[in-house]
């Protein structure tokens, strides 16, 4: 999405004196071709693929019956020419069909999508900003998953009031609910027939949207900071950007930019301005937010109303959902942290511990994992959930290639002089990270973790960066780059190893150009599914690319439309079925693409899944 503009980390962390000469000689190595420089540049090359987990296959799609380790991509690429326009593009091996616009109802029995809808409809229909997602097969047979029918959980990560309401400003609080009905969480079942996959009546279907009952677990939950004067229950979830997926078979969604949903209607009596400490402030608030206007029709949006001090406390976490019970409540996990959530990318490391690794996406913000206190099945056998008892931990990446995991605790005396107790530090992480000395990266977007245990992290670009870094080598950085680290014990360590993995810049003018990486995702046979959010080079639309994580080697698999984003990876369980999304195509305006509908330059165009399938059936990527 259009991230939040500002710059809220002040803290200055590390001193880059002579980092850049670290980077140049670096650099002397890289020059020396992607393949070579993915390998080479600190001495840590990622072991061969194919090592399963100690829980073998898990909750990753396992594609059986893949050719392993053969050539991984033989498809043809989407060349330069070919990915501009109004309408997608995809490689010639491979095909689509739309599923799911914003707009369609949720159940085929629902409201029919209407422009503009109704605040009632909305909270019956899929929602917009299409983003991350994942599909939970259906059961089939005593073992089996389904490679045909499942639940599909979707984020709805933002929209306009221009595009939404067809006005830049809500006129009433209906308006504000229709626009907050658009936001939140689809669950659809959806299933294919003769190739095609649509929606079908469910029980397990759901919205989950901004005035949707959530609950709060782990360490803050119950705490003073969570409650607000006029004592109102948790309600919603906004700006759901990224996600993540359980073993145990739940949908975590990721809060992002929720401080541009606030406001304040009378900014000299507000609080927030005037006493609030800069633990707020570091978390972007301002008096307009990003122009939704919620908070002058809904109090609970309005950062000047002491009734609703602390309601901007419960945004900002990530939210787990099950996908299969439409009747459970949604829950806020407090134990990964308070800060603009990307994603999350799961992996079970030593001792069967959950390992959860996240991004938290704005200018020189910081790379975050927690990791939960045992066993993940013994926990839930306990009664407890892995994602509520854990260490929260932020990185630290050294010039030298080396890694520190420095740990978010109350018994830091450094945080203790800052804060009461842990419920704080988790809530203000952002400044409990600062105070630590974690490296300010720029903008870590999507998280994946490979079956070699090395974790990649998309860094997406960062206009306003002037000194470079080793991890951070461009000042300015204007078309972002991916790093990728490996932990000491496997996943659960205090230390890593990290290198460079791609840099965009270096594919501009070639026939793999792309710019701003966001979406990220590692298959089991060694790729890396890329997904890019920003204006690209050489003439393209924002795009899927797959590439080869042993060689560097790239290719293009699919465009968008103008004005669009590429985001949001699912797979079944065979990995011969990919859903990806189309996120704002032609930034909501009907002049520039009128997508999924043809082309007629009047239709609002609608973000949208894309169902894509290889003409031979085969895993998608290769
Ligand atoms: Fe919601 Fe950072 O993308
Ligand atoms: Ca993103
Ligand atoms: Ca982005």
């Amino acid at each position: 999405m259009s991230h939040d503009e500002e710059i809220s980390n002040n803290s200055g962390n590390r001193s880059f004196e002579n980092v850049l000469q670290s980077y140049l000689s670096r650099r002397t190595v890289l020059k020396g071709g992607l393949a070579t420089a993915a390998v080479t540049m600190t001495g840590f090359a990622p072991a061969a693929l194919a090592k399963k987990n100690e829980d073998g296959d898990w909750f990753e799609p396992s594609g059986k019956g893949a050719k392993k380790n053969s050539r991984l991509m033989d498809f043809e690429p989407v060349p330069n020419a070919e990915g501009n326009g109004p309408m997608p593009a995809i490689s010639r091996d491979y095909q689509y069909h739309v599923l799911i616009p914003w707009g369609d109802p949720l159940e085929p029995s629902g409201p029919e999508y209407k422009w503009p809808p109704s605040a009632a409809d909305q909270a019956k229909q899929i929602g917009i900003g299409h983003d991350g997602m994942w599909f939970f097969p259906l059961k089939k047979g005593k073992h089996g998953r389904s490679n045909k029918e499942g639940m599909l959980a979707i984020n709805h990560e933002f929209g306009g009031n221009q595009h939404v309401l067809g006005k830049p400003d809500p006129e009433s609080l209906q308006d504000v609910r229709a626009s907050q009905h658009a936001h939140g969480v689809s669950v659809v079942q959806i299933k294919e027939k003769k190739g095609k996959w649509s929606t079908v009546e469910s029980e397990r279907a759901r919205r989950i949207h901004v005035n949707t009952p959530v609950t709060f677990s782990g360490p803050v939950a119950g705490h003073a900071l969570l409650q607000t004067p006029n004592g109102n229950i948790p309600l919603g979830t906004v700006n759901n950007c990224a996600n993540g997926y359980t073993p145990w078979g739940t949908y975590l969604t990721c809060e992002e930019n929720f401080n541009g949903y606030f406001g304040a209607s009378n900014l000299f009596g507000s609080w927030m301005f005037e006493t609030a400490p800069d633990t707020q402030q570091r978390y972007g608030f301002s008096e307009n937010g990003f122009g939704y206007g919620w908070h002058l029709f809904d109090r609970r949006f309005d950062l000047s109303d002491p009734d609703y001090r602390n309601e901007e406390n419960r945004f900002g976490w990530i939210v787990e959902i099950d996908p299969m019970d439409a009747t459970q409540t949604p829950v806020k996990r407090t134990a990964l942290g308070r800060f603009k959530h990307e994603g999350i990318a799961l992996a079970i490391g030593k001792g069967n511990r959950i390992v959860g690794y996240m991004g938290d996406d704005q200018r020189f913000d910081y790379i975050y994992k927690f990791v939960s206190a045992g066993d993940w099945k013994q926990m839930r056998k306990q009664g407890k959930s892995p994602l509520d008892e854990g260490k929260l931990y932020v990185a630290r990446f050294n010039d030298d290639g080396s890694g520190d995991w420095l740990e978010l605790t109350i018994d830091n005396p450094v945080l203790a002089a800052r804060f009461a107790d842990q419920a704080e530090v988790l809530t203000f992480a952002r400044v409990a990270a600062d105070l630590l000395g974690a490296t300010p990266m720029d903008r870590p977007e999507w998280t994946t973790v490979a079956p070699d245990e090395t974790v990649y992290c998309t860094l997406t670009n960062n206009s306003r960066r002037t000194v470079a870094n080793a991890a951070n080598p461009l000042a300015p950085n204007n078309d972002g780059h991916i790093i990728r680290w490996k932990d000491s014990d496997r996943h659960t360590g205090l230390t890593f190893e990290w290198n460079i993995f791609l840099i965009a810049q270096e594919t501009h003018g070639t026939e793999d150009s792309y710019s701003d990486p966001d979406g990220l995702w590692a298959d089991p046979d060694g790729r890396l599914f890329i997904q890019t959010d920003g204006g690209q080079k050489d003439g393209l639309n924002n795009q899927l690319l797959i590439a080869d994580t042993r060689t560097g080697e790239l290719r293009r698999l699919f465009t968008g439309v103008s004005g669009d984003e590429i985001t949001g990876i699912a797979l079944t369980p065979d990995r011969r079925t990919l859903f990806i999304n189309t996120q704002h195509p032609g930034n909501g305006d009907p002049s520039v693409t009128n997508f999924p509908a043809p082309l007629d330059g009047v239709t609002v165009p609608r973000d949208c899944t894309f169902v894509i399938t290889r003409k031979d059936g085969g895993i998608i990527g290769s």
